[in-house]
């Protein structure tokens, strides 16, 4: 089939090639010309594990390609997914929908025969609802379950929901072989395109769940409201284990193995950031309030989720009581391993709060240092090319994000640059043990 990508991101770009992959011809869309010019010339503008081999096959064979031409591109489409960002609008803590309504009024206004718009982006309930009145609106547009009744001549179309559930930093595995796929629509014409669409996924075995379409969007944020508060649930048992003397990592493990609990997200650490969970979290809790409801449970996860984030400053109070003038190595910038994405990783609040105590901050990410630069342009922070560099005369090393590289951390080698041995360990990667053994004051969640 004939598929456009409206927003070339993390999502629209691997969907996009993605669903080239599974034989469909794709373009993928964006208004950002650099980034396009990059993908045209084969450079990728995100790091994700074998998204560029995967990229260079379709291109190659004819069925991925790359334009600044919306309104073409949706012309030639059969179906045009909207894969836009929906960042959280700070002043009022709800999903920022300009970007979604924009794609929607330019579907509209070059609607040239049947055609589907798939909301992809993470988007509140009732938004499908939003984007059909937009449509609508720029006049073109009928809705295709009236039309085919009495409509010849009239333009018809149909808005569906198909949320996106990969992990970057695992993003092509997680579209080729989903838990399941999630279909919200409202005609059968619409189903049968989408199934028609995901055929090669469901012919793999992955459950393609068709629904009506408000589920669907709240499918999307339930889980992930869910997800969060697995995590602020397991960080609040272990600042608990610290109080009680248990160890967070034993707990996790025999709460993991039952069935009915699953041992995932059940790591102890400095909470959840990123580009989802956050933003998905507030948007809920907001759209919540819209329906004079309140989410008790997802906001309780939210503020343990604040606290989490700078534990690290607590730890380190604890040890120097003063920062100022204290040298503080972070090894992780990213808000998960795997990503260069830094969109509200706690790291920009652990260095926040560092500087504002005077500390001097020195840090090393294996591939998120360029975003972070970016999204927090500070001279006093220091970069530097290797994890070894950054402990040079350091009193503290503190472990943001745990990348494979740092687990095999080596004791002696850390000792003998470092000023003072001391290690806080946000993500629970080193043993206790070990790091005392070797002379260090460990401080890691819960253990
Ligand atoms: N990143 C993830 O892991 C992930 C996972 C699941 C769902 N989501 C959801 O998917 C959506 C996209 O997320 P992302 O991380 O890919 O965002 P992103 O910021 O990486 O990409 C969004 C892209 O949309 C482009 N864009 C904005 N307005 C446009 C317009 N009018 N026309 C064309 N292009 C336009 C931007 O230039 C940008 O390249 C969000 O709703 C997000 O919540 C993200």
């Amino acid at each position: 089939m004939k598929l456009t990508f409206i927003g070339t991101g993390y999502v629209g770009l691997v969907t996009g090639t993605c669903m080239a992959e599974l034989g469909h011809t794709v373009i993928c869309a964006d208004v950002d010309k650099k980034k396009i010019a990059k993908l045209k010339r084969g450079v990728m503008p995100i790091y994700e594990l074998g998204l560029e081999e995967l990229v260079e096959k379709n291109v190659k064979e004819g069925r991925l390609s790359f334009t600044t031409s919306i309104g073409k591109a949706i012309k030639e489409a059969e179906v045009v997914f909207n894969a836009v960002g929906t960042p959280e609008d700070k002043k009022t803590g709800k999903a920022d929908m300009r970007y979604v309504y924009a794609v929607a009024e330019t579907f509209g206004k070059n609607l040239n025969g049947y055609k589907i718009l798939v909301n992809k982006s993470t988007v509140p309930v009732g938004t499908a609802d939003k984007c059909r009145d937009i449509v609508l609106h720029v006049g073109k547009g009928k809705l295709a379950r009236n039309v085919s009744r009495n409509n010849a001549g009239g333009l018809e179309f149909d808005i569906v929901s198909n949320p996106e559930f990969l992990r970057e930093g695992a993003a092509i595995k997680d579209f080729l072989n989903p838990d399941r796929v999630v279909v919200g629509v409202s005609s059968d014409r619409a189903k049968e395109v989408m199934e028609k669409i995901y055929r090669p996924i469901a012919r793999a075995g992955r459950p393609v769940m068709v629904t009506d379409i408000r589920s669907a969007e709240l499918i999307k944020y339930a889980s992930n409201a869910f997800l969060a508060t697995k995590i602020a649930f397991i960080n609040e048992i272990a600042n608990f284990c610290e109080k009680a003397g248990a160890n967070v990592k034993e707990v996790a493990r025999g709460m993991g193995a039952d069935n009915r609990i699953g041992s995932r997200f059940l790591y102890a650490g400095i909470g959840y950031g990123g580009s989802c969970f956050p933003k998905d979290v507030q948007a809920l809790i907001e759209t919540g309030k819209e329906y004079e409801h309140c989410f008790s449970i997802i906001e309780a996860a939210d503020t343990m989720n604040d606290v989490q984030k700078l534990r690290p400053i607590e730890f380190l109070k604890k040890q120097f009581e003063n920062l100022k003038g204290k040298t503080i190595a972070i090894w992780g910038l990213s808000f998960k391993p795997r990503t260069d994405d830094v969109r509200e990783a706690p790291a920009l609040y652990v260095i926040e709060a560092l500087l504002k105590a005077g500390a001097r901050v020195r840090v090393f990410d294996p591939v998120a240092m360029e975003n972070f630069q970016k999204a927090f342009p500070d001279r006093r922070i220091q970069y530097v090319t290797h994890a070894y560099e950054a402990v040079e005369d350091a009193h503290a090393l503190v472990v943001m994000t745990e990348w494979d590289e740092f687990r095999t951390v080596e004791y002696p080698e850390l000792a003998s640059r470092m000023k003072h041995r001391v290690i806080v360990d946000g993500r629970n990667i080193f043993e206790r043990r070990e790091a005392e053994k070797e002379g260090f004051v460990y401080f890691g969640i819960g253990v």
